[in-house]
């Protein structure tokens, strides 16, 4: 089972490499990589899990920062609608973008990355992703393309990032960190009680 110690942190000059394709179909040892990161993450909405094996909590998480340079990453979000997203991705790329951008009121944090960082980053809020994503109920593997948009195509743009070797705070505003374009609007994430403001006895 992966822990936080495993997960290298920014001095760690891996982090900076390009990963390599995953060659498909994919090995027992990719997958096993795969599997490494989705239980991390499984964890993270562990309770007991948290506290007993002193867990950093955390949403999406790239091979690379174990270490592992191939192009995979593992997202487990509620977007700002409390969607639930779960994608085991392989190999992706994203072949389009809108021009608007969104960030994150409170900035971006990593796993990899132990140390406040102050400023934002700002990120197209659409993406459009051609990917392969793994099922590990089903054990298959699908190529779709992904349209995100809002908080989930942040953390899918966070995780791209580190499969080139790049880390949030390269793109933070170095002058003015926290600069807000014309074209960027915060991701509002949804009061976590007002699904039920409308339940009423
Ligand atoms: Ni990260």
């Amino acid at each position: 089972m992966l822990l936080y110690k495993d997960i290298i942190k920014e001095e760690n000059l891996d982090l900076r490499k390009k990963s390599a394709p995953v060659e498909l179909p994919i090995s027992k040892d990719d997958l096993e990589t795969l599997s490494k990161l989705d239980e991390y993450l499984w964890n993270s909405y562990d309770d007991e899990m948290l506290e007993k094996y002193n867990i950093r909590p955390g949403v999406g998480l790239a091979a690379p920062q174990i270490d592992v340079l191939k192009q995979m990453f593992v997202i487990i979000a509620y977007d700002e609608e409390g969607e639930f997203h779960h994608y085991c991705v392989i190999n992706p790329k994203i072949i389009s973008h809108s021009e608007e951008l969104t960030y994150l009121e409170g900035g971006e944090g990593c796993l990899s990355v132990d140390r406040e960082v102050k400023g934002l980053v700002h990120r197209p809020k659409k993406i459009k992703a051609l990917v392969h994503l793994y099922d590990f109920e089903t054990n298959e593997l699908t190529k779709t393309t992904l349209k995100l948009e809002g908080y989930i195509a942040v953390v899918f743009q966070h995780e791209y990032d580190h499969l080139y070797g790049k880390l949030f705070f390269d793109r933070i505003n170095k002058e003015n960190p926290f600069f807000i374009p014309e074209n960027s609007h915060p991701v509002i994430l949804k009061k976590e009680d007002s699904s039920d403001s409308d339940k009423k006895n």
